[in-house]
């Protein structure tokens, strides 16, 4: 059943001339102008940051979390944590962001990225066994797209090899219940400025290994804290980009870019982008100031689900609207929430025109990346998730989104005559399990 709240009745109820004008974006920041302003007020006040961290871990799991600047700050923590020798090797998703492989190496250690199938977004167990070494020392699973990938069998083999189980739930976050497989090792949330419920940064591990965890902290106390400054400063910037990202202006800076002859693509897509820029590691290696935390602990405490439900009803909406025309990634991912919503097609670069011009701020940008074992050696084994990378259109979804604009993307991508790739999607093998884990909801 698709999902219409308030909101998306009024703006229902708009004449179709205005519609015209507005712009959905891709990814709007989960934040309300209230919580911003409530966190700027409190800037400038004192408080005790082990006190409000524990806030957040008796709210989360007390005597399992650590609470952490970012998910990268906290893998990067980690990884100083743990006492491997140069040269390990470290299995992952072979899809995930840049950082992810670059903070490995940065360790000395070596990244391993398995294939992905493009339609559960699961790697292979089959290639996780076959690529454990003498060396390899964890593994490292993503949940993309606000789907699931079934752990049960990689836990499985992690455990057969003695192998540290880490699952990045970045983009899997849909509320304080779900805290990741109850066997993995570490389950790593992140709070970052694109992320559902975003506190505009912050990252949640919990780590359900006592001694790792004890020495997690205390090298984490040893990390100079963010100021309450550099905090009210992202603030600022993310209030600045909530602005720029309402439909209206949206659509007036992307009709100004295109009088001008640009596309406004390359500059959405770098808008949102956390620890951009120089001094990467000195940047992540901080602990989170105090505002930062008090955000944290009240985006926590006063999240509701239920916007889950209604994204996750808007994705099948479209799923179902498409039919068989086109492949949706993470289709067949347990219990889809559908955090991203994207297609793979042929012609996507003719798709993607048609829906700027329709007023939807599709793109075929995408921050994952190919896991390779060395930052200039391309990997070219992973097929599928290549596939997916040259096929991809992120379609914007918007809770405020009427049930007639969902119905206008779908006739875009008809009218397009938009098709499934011609070339057979290259399907890994091994995980392509359908079961849903009903406790998530
Ligand atoms: C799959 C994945 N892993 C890790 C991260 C990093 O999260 P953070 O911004 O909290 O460091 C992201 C952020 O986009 C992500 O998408």
């Amino acid at each position: 059943m698709f999902v219409c709240d308030e909101d998306s009745l009024i703006i229902l109820s708009r004449s179709s001339r205005e519609q015209d004008k507005t712009m959905w974006v891709r990814k709007k920041i989960e934040i309300a102008p209230n919580e911003i302003a409530w966190a700027m007020a409190r800037c400038p006040l004192p408080g005790d940051e082990d006190r409000l961290a524990e806030r957040i871990e008796n709210l989360w799991a007390p005597g399992q979390t650590l609470v952490c600047l970012s998910i990268r700050s906290g893998f990067d923590l980690l990884l100083s944590t743990v006492d491997w020798p140069a040269d390990s090797e470290i299995i992952m998703s072979g899809l995930t962001i840049r950082d992810m492989p670059r903070i490995i190496r940065q360790h000395g250690f070596i990244p391993v990225g398995v294939d992905i199938d493009p339609l559960s977004l699961a790697p292979s167990v089959e290639q996780i066994e076959n690529s454990i070494t003498p060396q390899t020392k964890a593994i490292v699973i993503a949940h993309l797209f606000g789907g699931l990938v079934d752990m049960d069998p990689i836990i499985d083999v992690a455990r057969r090899h003695k192998l540290l189980v880490i699952e990045d739930c970045a983009q899997a976050y849909i509320g304080n219940h779900f805290q990741g497989h109850p066997a993995a090792d570490v389950s790593m949330f992140s709070f970052g400025p694109i992320k559902t419920n975003t506190a505009l940064a912050g990252g949640i591990f919990k780590v359900r290994r006592p001694e790792l965890l004890r020495r997690m902290k205390e090298n984490h106390r040893k990390l100079p804290l963010q100021t309450p400054f550099a905090f009210g400063a992202r603030l600022c910037k993310y209030s600045a980009i909530k602005l720029i990202s309402t439909s209206f202006v949206s659509g007036c800076i992307v009709r100004c870019m295109r009088l001008i002859g640009k596309n406004h693509d390359d500059l959405a897509s770098g808008m949102a982008r956390g620890f951009a820029g120089a001094g990467f590691f000195k940047r992540i290696r901080q602990k989170p100031s105090v505002p930062l935390l008090r955000l944290l602990y009240r985006k926590l405490y006063e999240f509701d689900e239920t916007t889950i439900h209604a994204r996750a009803s808007c994705g099948r909406f479209i799923s179902e609207q498409i039919g068989s025309r086109v492949y949706v990634v993470g289709q067949q991912a347990i219990d889809p929430t559908n955090w991203v919503f994207a297609i793979l097609v042929e012609n996507r670069d003719e798709l993607v025109q048609a829906m700027w011009r329709k007023g939807f701020d599709a793109t075929t940008h995408s921050s994952l990346r190919i896991v390779s074992r060395s930052e200039d050696e391309p990997n070219a084994d992973l097929v599928g998730a290549q596939y997916l990378l040259d096929h991809i259109v992120f379609l914007p979804i918007d809770l405020a989104m009427p049930l007639k604009s969902l119905q206008k993307m779908v006739n875009v991508i008809a009218e397009t005559e938009t098709t499934a790739p011609e070339q057979a999607i290259p399907r890994v093998t091994g995980n392509t399990t359908t079961r849903s884990i009903r406790h998530r909801f």
